[in-house]
């Protein structure tokens, strides 16, 4: 008895520790200061659940009158972003600041409208909703109990193969972008279509980089579509992304 009693006071002191030291890393004064701005601007009712945590960004499910949203907070603490000087500069419109509050800022801000970009486009992907700060909202993908299962946990059927090759298609011929970090990971499964995510970073076609890219974005779908009984030809893919709509007759 006396045991179980401090061992379980000992597991709830970790917990509150580690819940602090999340709240800590994540949530500076910065971050709670712009959550506060979805619940007064009425973006938001409330938080609902986690959805994921990584390196630089935890995601949660939150709604408002019954309608559930996405909201994805860059890490602005914790976050290495080792990306900062990868990214800054010409090509993705990001100030070489050394600001980190500042750079995040505009990173979750060129997530939102590439996300805009995309869906206008007809890219099936999240609609973007609202950016503040570190804070993007965008189309919650999943069911009110489950959050939607990356591609890589889902079972890949033609259809799936079929819409996302459409949709990098639509990506780069309409929408005029190459995602450049497209992976199974990326693409969120729900009602059986491949919702593309995770944009920041893409670039516009007529960028230098952008043929490197996309050749590297479609090989990584490509061999992963493979593991299966697909057999598709990465230069047919990539000529079919491009635009050309005679490759697969
Ligand atoms: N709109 C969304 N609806 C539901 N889940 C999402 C949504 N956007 C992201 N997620 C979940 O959060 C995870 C991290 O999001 P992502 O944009 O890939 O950020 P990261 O840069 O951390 O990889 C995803 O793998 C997915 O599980
Ligand atoms: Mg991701």
């Amino acid at each position: 008895m006396f045991s179980s009693d401090s061992e379980g006071k000992q597991k709830i002191e970790e917990r509150l520790k580690e819940t602090q030291k999340v709240f800590g890393y994540v949530f500076d004064k910065f971050t709670i200061l712009n959550i506060y701005k979805l619940f007064t601007d009425n973006t938001i009712g409330r938080f609902e659940f986690p959805v994921a945590s990584g390196k630089e960004s935890l995601v949660f499910a939150a709604s408002k009158n019954n309608r559930f949203f996405a909201v994805k907070i860059y890490k602005t603490v914790a976050s290495t972003f080792k990306n900062i000087e990868r990214y800054a500069g010409q090509r993705w419109g990001i100030d070489n600041t050394r600001n980190k509050r500042k750079f995040i800022a505009q990173w979750a801000r060129r997530e939102f409208r590439n996300l805009g970009e995309a869906t206008n486009a007809g890219v099936i992907a999240p609609k973007p909703i609202k950016v503040v700060g570190n804070i993007l909202v965008m189309q919650y993908i999943g069911t009110k109990r489950i959050p939607a299962p990356m591609m890589k946990d889902c079972e890949i059927t033609l259809e799936l193969v079929e819409q996302t090759l459409k949709s990098i298609r639509t990506l780069y011929t309409k929408a005029k972008l190459v995602h450049g970090d497209l992976s199974e990971y990326n693409f969120l499964i729900h009602r059986r279509r491949p919702y593309m995510i995770d944009i920041a970073q893409a670039i516009q076609t007529d960028d230098t980089m952008a043929r490197v890219l996309l050749e590297r974005d479609v090989g990584i779908m490509t061999r992963f579509f493979n593991k299966f009984e697909y057999k598709l030809d990465e230069n047919k893919v990539l000529k079919y992304v491009v635009g050309d709509s005679n490759v697969f007759r």
